[in-house]
This record gives C-alpha cells, structure tokens and sequence, in this order.
C-alpha cells in the first residue's frame, strides 16, 4: 500500500470496565477510501472515536500519516488533519447553517495539498445548503443535515474523513446524493473512512474493507473479494 494516511495499531479500548475495542489494527491508505462494517454494536463508531481522539486507547498506537497522535487531544489530532463526520450528523440545531459552518473553520495545515474549504466552496457543493443559509438548522431535512455535517468536517479543511454512517436514516434517493457526494471527495484526493452497515453502499466506492465483529478485526479485504464471498458477509454482517 501507499502512504499511510491513518493506521491503528493493536489498539485496545474501554467503556468503564467494558473492554470494547481487542487489538484492533487496520491501515487507511492516502487517497483510498476504507469501507469500514460491522453489525450493531460492532465497534465501528469507536474506531472512529479513537481515531478522532475522543476516546483515549487503553494500548497500541493511532498514527496519522505516520505520526504518533495516540495521546493528543481531540483538538490536536484535527490540527494533523484528521476530521470527523459523527452518527447522527450531531450539527448546532439552534444555529443556522451559515453558523454552524462558520464555527467549524480551520486554515488548512502546513501538509494541507488538498482544496481549501470556505463557505463559498462548500456551498458550491451543496447549493441547498446556500439557499437554506439563513435557517435554523433543525429545519432542515435529514439529507440536508446530513450534508450540513459533511460540510461542517471540510471546513476544517482535513486531509483524512471520518464518516459514520452517513446514510443513517435516509431515504434511497438521498442516500445516493450524498454517496456522489462522498465519491467526489475521494476525486479530490481525500482519504477516507466510510463506515456503513450495508456493505452493498460501500463496495461501490471503496478500496478496501475491514469488517469489525464483537470488538476485533475479522476480515481485511476487498469488495472484488467479498462480493463473490456470501458465506463471509452473512457470518460477520448477518442476512442483508
Ligand atoms: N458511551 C458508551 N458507554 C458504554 N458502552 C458503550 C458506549 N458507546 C458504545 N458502547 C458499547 O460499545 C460497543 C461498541 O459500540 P459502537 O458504538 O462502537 O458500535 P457500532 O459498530 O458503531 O454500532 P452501530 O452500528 O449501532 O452504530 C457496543 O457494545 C456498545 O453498546
Ligand atoms: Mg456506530
């Protein structure tokens, strides 16, 4: 593989006394996109969680592109250009949506190649968000809260997305604008973690897969591989 972008390394993590995440490693590569799935309760958004800082890992070691970050902050890790688009979009609903992007603006770092992210570009992406500047965004639809949170991440103008579960929620015609939309930033050279429980929304547009199962890496593939593996996708994902 190329560069590293994000990797966690044998990396163990708790909730109180509840052992989460068992020596999970997996390796997010510059530019791709990792289909990251797993039944409910998985571990998925831990992984994100830990990845993100938000969650301190008990072992091993997150790097991003090859840098130790294990310990930092939240607020540190987003510096080194990791940003993340969390379950249930979790957007400022009493502010509108210029706000709620306004907030979230941060200068691209000094490694920043990528686009830089302002309100314009962001709602040259997402013209209903231009025309819904102005509103509260509780009013918005679910798909527009949900591109109200991708848009909120690339203000921060990061080098790797985290995004869970994306289409949560949404109804199949929404679901597929923001998947355009999630294949359009990997065009632009992000690198990406799309966690999703359907793998059929994820074998369209990633690169390589990692499946959680109970808390541990079980399977590291491709969706060429998996998709001609149905035994493998029911033992770890269930019937879909
Ligand atoms: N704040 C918390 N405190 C205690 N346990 C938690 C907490 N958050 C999650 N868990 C537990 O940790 C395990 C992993 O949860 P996680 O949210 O990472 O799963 P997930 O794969 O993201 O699931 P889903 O697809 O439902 O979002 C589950 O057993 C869950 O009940
Ligand atoms: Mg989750």
């Amino acid at each position: 593989m190329a560069t590293s972008a994000l990797s966690l390394e044998h990396v163990d993590a708790f909730y109180g006394d509840s052992h989460v995440l068992q020596d999970v490693s997996f390796e997010l590569g510059e530019a791709r996109m990792l289909g990251l799935l797993g039944r409910n309760g998985a571990g998925k958004s831990t992984c994100m969680n830990v990845g993100m800082g938000l969650l301190g890992a008990r072992n091993g070691a997150i790097k991003v592109f090859g840098q130790p970050v294990t310990r930092l902050p939240p607020e540190q890790i987003s510096a080194s250009g990791v940003a993340l688009v969390p379950q249930g979009r979790r957007i400022f609903r009493s502010l509108t949506v210029r706000e709620n992007l306004v907030v979230a603006a941060r200068k691209p770092g000094t490694a920043g190649r990528h686009a830089e992210w302002t309100i314009e570009t962001i709602f040259e992406m997402f013209p209903r968000l231009q025309e819904r500047a102005s509103q509260m965004a509780a009013h918005l639809s679910g798909g527009e809260q949900q591109m109200l949170a991708i848009g909120r991440a690339l203000m921060g103008n990061p080098r790797i997305l985290l995004m869970d579960e994306p289409s949560e929620g949404l109804a199949p015609q929404i679901v597929a604008e923001v998947m355009a939309t999630i294949r359009k930033l990997k065009e632009s050279g992000l690198s990406i973690i799309l966690v999703e429980q359907n793998p059929n929304l994820v074998f369209d547009v990633a690169d390589d897969i990692v499946i959680l199962n109970t808390g541990r890496v079980a399977v590291v593939s491709t969706p060429a591989a998996l998709q001609k593996d149905d035994a493998l996708l029911r033992q770890h994902l269930g019937v879909f």
